[in-house]
């Protein structure tokens, strides 16, 4: 799901363009679908490689004329998943689309114990989260799909790698968060007694790669620096 160069099959794509969007169908990928799915992929920068080979693993959504609208494909690493190749056409994109290819993949996961499912992205590693991904180190990802063509080939390793564990307990676990009554904490006024405190909480974000592509770990030193503004 990194992106690649070219686009010569763009105008296959943009042909089909202008069809409706009206209730959109999602549907398997059949043989006669790939011109126009790796048309979708170029067209996104996305890379083809070993993508033929796994067109009975990508959905597709189409328009009531049966145009391609979108693609998302789940490829199958003994119990792990790789979601690869999520792309919606331009036109038809913030309309949620994009997120049902996404769900259908997972609820699919999800029903055949794939566990845990993996992706790398060059250009969206901020949309994944809302479907339970967290940002990961690559060696987080299991061996079998580093080893697939999507990880050993097609992305740089500059791609950003996004796992999600638990099936769905990790979207639910997220929603669940808002449901839940919220507890008040007190809040104060730092001190600089509280600088090695402040440095462990910041260091535990870089460690858990939740809330930062920080990668420098501070000190308690820093941190004093840092609240004296030396
Ligand atoms: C990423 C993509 C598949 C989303 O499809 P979509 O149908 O537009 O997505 P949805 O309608 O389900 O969701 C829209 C939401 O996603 C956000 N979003 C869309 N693309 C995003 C991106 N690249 N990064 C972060 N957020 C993104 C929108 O801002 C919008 O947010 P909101 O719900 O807070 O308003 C589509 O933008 C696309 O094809 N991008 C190019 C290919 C790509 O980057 N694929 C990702 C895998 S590498």
């Amino acid at each position: 799901m990194c992106t690649a160069a070219g686009a010569s099959l763009s105008r296959h794509v943009a042909d089909t363009w202008g069809a409706s969007l009206e209730q959109p169908l999602i549907r398997r990928a059949a043989l006669p679908d790939w011109p126009g799915v790796a048309a979708l992929l170029v067209a996104a920068d996305l890379p083809l490689d070993g993508a033929e080979e796994h067109l009975g693993d990508f959905v597709l959504a189409a328009d009531s004329e049966g145009n391609l609208l979108g693609c998302a494909a789940l490829e199958r690493y003994g119990h792990a998943g790789l979601l690869r190749s999520v792309t919606v056409a331009p036109p038809a994109r913030g309309q949620g689309l994009g997120g049902s290819l996404v769900q259908h993949l997972l609820d699919t996961a999800d029903a055949q114990g794939l566990d845990p499912v993996a992706l790398l992205t060059t250009t969206a590693a901020d949309y994944f989260p809302r479907f339970g991904f967290r940002v990961v180190p690559r060696s987080e990802v299991p061996d079998a799909v580093q080893a697939s063509i999507e990880f050993a080939q097609a992305c740089p390793t500059s791609a950003v790698a996004l796992l999600r564990s638990g099936g769905s307990a990790a979207r639910l676990g997220q929603n669940a968060a808002h449901a839940l009554p919220v507890r008040r904490f007190d809040t104060r006024l730092a001190t600089l007694a509280d600088a090695g405190a402040i440095a462990r909480i910041y260091n535990q974000g870089i460690e858990d790669r939740v809330a930062t592509f920080e990668t420098l770990l501070r000190s308690e030193e820093d941190t004093t620096s840092f609240m004296k503004g030396t």
